[in-house]
């Protein structure tokens, strides 16, 4: 097999072999994702205390790139590193050389001559964080690459999963909405899988990824007839911004090839007060955020104290990035 290929108008040149990245969920097998949890649960501990500072990583040095909006992944990344003394330094394409037309490649190589030990990196574009890592030096970790993978969510999921419900062999999660767009399904679906909870996959047919029977996951289109099995049912972002850069070249954006409205959408996906009574015992609720209120999930579901995991979720972000950045650099050593 080739490892010749061509992500951004680029040749993507080998990957060297001695260097560890987080590029994909499909990087960690089960030995790695247990010492991960493990390690983002003993930063936890230290993140409950008064002083949340450790020396862990001083002198290191975290550059955080982002091509698309973020409000979770880069602060939290930002505030891991911080919170492990590493030096840190966030560049939002957004007001940089990229809007006068620089490129990945050169954009990665100047902000890779200030010698970063890791390069985050956000980017429409499957793909572009394995490119970043065979044109630099650093460690990298992808934040995010289009509708490809965001493994640090993932990993953050399930370490939720497993505080609020103790395990996850066995669970049975549904994944509901824009499954097409979503990077944080693909990367779900793939851990959630390899650790061994059952997963159903709930959306609309014009939201299904053509393959989906591939996937290590079950479909369906009855949201009603899922929830009352679920441990844990996800919601997805109803990403719109996806959607009219998947139309075919040349087709006009009528704004609903995918959903026909957001009320209708709202009737047959969303996750309501009347659809939160049906499910059983501790069942959680997940969204990874930002959320449409009123579209895939309505506000007294969101703000539920005793089955969201919404806030959760973003507070075991800290601890879980905190894990893979020091794991990354070496961990024990
Ligand atoms: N979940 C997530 O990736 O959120 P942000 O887009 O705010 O980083």
């Amino acid at each position: 097999m080739t490892d010749l290929r061509v992500v951004g108008g680029e040749l993507v040149p080998p990957a060297p072999r001695e260097r560890r990245h987080l590029l994909s969920i499909a990087d960690l097998d089960r030995d790695d994702v247990d010492r991960l949890l493990a390690t983002a649960a003993s930063f936890a501990l230290s993140q409950a205390r008064e002083t949340k500072k450790l020396p862990t990583l001083r002198g290191r040095f975290v550059l955080n790139v982002f091509y698309e909006n973020s409000t979770r992944t880069s602060s939290s990344f930002d505030l891991a590193a911080k919170r492990l003394s590493a030096d840190t330094m966030t560049v939002k394409a957004s007001g940089s050389s990229v809007e006068k037309g620089e490129s990945l490649r050169d954009t990665a190589q100047t902000l890779g001559a200030y010698g970063p030990d890791v390069i985050v990196i956000r980017h429409p574009e499957a793909g572009a964080a394995e490119f970043v890592a065979r044109v630099t030096d650093a460690h990298v970790v992808n934040a995010g690459d289009g509708k490809h993978q965001h493994p640090t969510q993932a990993l953050l999921d399930l370490y939720t999963m497993k505080e609020a419900l103790g395990r996850l062999e066995g669970l049975h999660v549904a994944i509901v909405g824009d499954v097409l767009h979503s990077r944080v399904a693909r990367s779900n679906v793939l851990l959630l899988s390899t650790l061994g909870a059952r997963v159903t996959l709930v959306a609309p047919p014009t939201l299904l990824p053509v393959g989906v029977e591939a996937w290590p996951a079950a479909t369906s289109f009855d949201l009603d007839g899922v929830l009352a099995t679920s441990d844990v049912v996800m919601m997805l972002r109803v990403q719109r911004e996806r959607m009219s850069a998947s139309l075919p070249e040349g087709a006009r954006d009528l704004g609903n090839q995918f959903v026909p409205s957001a009320r209708e959408y709202a009737r047959r996906y969303g996750l309501d007060a009347r659809r939160m009574a049906m499910l059983d015992g501790d069942a959680i609720v997940m969204h990874p955020g930002p959320m449409n209120r009123g579209m895939e999930i309505a506000a007294e579901v969101a703000d539920d104290p005793k089955r969201s995991t919404i806030v959760e979720q973003v507070t075991n972000g800290v601890s879980v990035r905190m894990a893979v950045l020091y794991l990354l650099l070496g961990g024990a050593e």
